[in-house]
């Protein structure tokens, strides 16, 4: 009886194991594939000694290495004049581990006299944290679904620095985006310092958010 398949012609059969090495990485040995990812490249020693004297705690500095690096600033000269409040930025804005334990914000709505906490996602802006409590998204509708063009999500950080400390995660840092402040401009009751819009807003620990009284809702 005939094969029902026939053997590849000569040149396919001898190209076979070229292309299984392009479809397929190596083989990693047993003792590879338990060991995790390949370990980072060393931190030069002078980085780290300039890291260290800006009082960076050696656990960060892998990770700000790796990041300026991808920025293209990798030589020790470069480093050492990078300004230490970028340096420090970029510590605050990085996202937590996706492992990180969540956070408890409070919420405060005076003119319901209220106030209440609960537990978010660290990474989470406060518009997710309202719509995973029914409570606080009777209160935050986050009509444009955090497109920053409703303005339904306007909070107010009254802290200073929890409002600081919330604009670490701009892009740049520290300026409003200007989507954001058009928004917030046209918000009943904002204030300039202290307006942020919820769905722009990370979660963090601790972080007091108050609810303004009215909200106008410019997606409608
Ligand atoms: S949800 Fe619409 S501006 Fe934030």
């Amino acid at each position: 009886m005939a094969p029902l398949l026939a053997p590849f012609p000569p040149s396919i059969e001898a190209s076979i194991p070229q292309l299984r090495g392009q479809l397929r990485p190596p083989r990693r040995s047993f003792s590879e594939s338990f060991s995790g990812p390949p370990p980072a490249p060393p931190l030069p020693p002078e980085i780290a000694a300039h890291f260290s004297s800006l009082s960076i705690p050696p656990s960060e500095h892998a990770f700000l290495y790796s990041t300026l690096k991808q920025g293209g600033v990798s030589s020790p000269s470069a480093i050492a004049s990078f300004p230490p409040a970028g340096l420090q930025q970029m510590l605050s804005a990085r996202p937590p581990p996706s492992d990180a334990p969540p956070v408890d914000i409070h919420i405060v709505v005076p003119h319901h006299s209220s106030r209440f906490s609960l537990s978010a996602a660290p990474s989470s802006t406060i518009l997710d944290a309202a719509a995973s409590s029914p409570v606080l998204r009777e209160l935050i509708a986050g009509s444009c679904g955090g497109n920053m063009s409703c303005s339904t999500c306007h909070v107010l950080l009254r802290d200073a620095r929890q409002y600081e400390r919330s604009l670490d995660a701009c892009e740049p840092p520290h300026v409003l985006e200007e989507a954001e402040l058009d928004m917030l401009e046209l918000a009943a009751g904002y204030e300039e310092g202290v307006s942020r819009l919820g769905c722009q807003v990370r979660c963090s620990e601790g972080l007091q958010v108050e609810l303004p009284e009215e909200v106008v809702d410019l997606w409608q």
